[in-house]
């Protein structure tokens, strides 16, 4: 696979501080998880070209991209390292981080909808799905309980909710753009996307465990925030182990769902481990 996940597109900023701030969070681009899951996705279920994946795959990178600038700010988890390095409010300013974020999230959706190596439907199908997964009921609804849970015990069903709605819900929107791109099957589409909610609730339960096995170096941003802060997880909820279990089943539910693919599910099914046994 050729890496078309990584975000090539120029974005254009007049404002000499604001373009500064971009390029400072663009040059630093984390793993690119979403990004990958998007093609791979796509490359499991069609041979066409990888270009008719890479503005999803770019767009989701963006997506992501704003939500990490957007929680670290003050007035979410006020974090100070991200990607190894400052983050953007510290650097600069609140107010550029939240127009980073605001960019950030604007271009995203402008480059899927001129993209004209995608049909026009398609276009469409990828922007309200990315838009719903992010919206209100998705990633924002679950950033908003999330900080409401705070200082507070939530339940394991509240807490799988606020995991599924903050982390998991761009996760699933990454694997099914990938399966749209590809002109999937409704029975493609229903697979696919129990896998990604599968996996991308395993992936946020494993940033939960990273937070309090790692250290900051190692992460790229601030270990032991969760505890620090009171915050609700499933390390919290389950303990270290229980969580660390938990983690494994849902990765082998996930991969079960894949099992209707054979072979070409093992790129897709590798990242999905890689995403749940990483290190950082
Ligand atoms: C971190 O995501 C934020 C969460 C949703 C837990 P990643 O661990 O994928 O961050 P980057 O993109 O590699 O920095
Ligand atoms: C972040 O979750 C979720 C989103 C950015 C939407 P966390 O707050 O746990 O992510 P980290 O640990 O700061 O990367
Ligand atoms: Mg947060
Ligand atoms: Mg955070
Ligand atoms: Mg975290």
């Amino acid at each position: 696979m050729s890496d078309v996940a990584t975000p090539k597109t120029p974005l254009i900023c007049d404002d000499p501080r604001l373009a500064n701030a971009l390029h400072y969070v663009l040059e630093n681009s984390g793993k690119r998880l979403r990004a990958r899951l998007v093609m791979a996705s796509y490359r499991m279920l069609c041979e066409g070209p990888e270009d008719s994946a890479a503005s999803a795959a770019t767009a989701i990178e963006w997506l992501h991209t704003y939500s990490l600038v957007h929680d670290d700010l003050p007035a979410m988890d006020n974090d100070a390292l991200r990607r190894g390095k400052p983050t953007v409010h510290t650097v600069y300013d609140e107010a550029t981080a939240i127009l980073i974020g605001d960019g950030l999230q604007t271009a995203a959706f402008s480059l899927i909808s001129e993209d004209d190596r995608l049909p026009s439907d398609t276009r469409l199908k990828l922007i309200a799905l990315i838009a719903n997964a992010i919206g209100f009921s998705g990633m924002v609804g679950g950033q908003a309980l999330d900080m409401a849970a705070e200082g507070a015990t939530s339940s394991f069903e509240q807490l799988r909710l606020i995991h599924e709605k903050k982390t998991g819900a761009l996760i699933k929107a990454a694997v099914l753009s990938g399966a749209i791109c590809a002109q999937a099957t409704e029975r493609d589409m229903t697979c696919l996307g129990q896998f990604a909610s599968t996996i991308g609730l395993a992936f946020q339960v494993a940033d939960d465990i990273l937070d309090v096995t790692q250290n900051s170096a190692t992460l790229g941003k601030t270990a032991g925030k969760d505890v620090a802060v009171e915050k609700s997880t499933y390390v919290s909820c389950l303990g270290l182990e229980g969580a660390q279990k938990e983690a494994e089943k849902l990765l082998a539910e996930a991969i079960a769902c894949l099992s209707p693919y054979g072979e070409s599910a093992q790129p897709l099914l590798n990242l999905a481990i890689a995403m749940v046994r990483r290190e950082h």
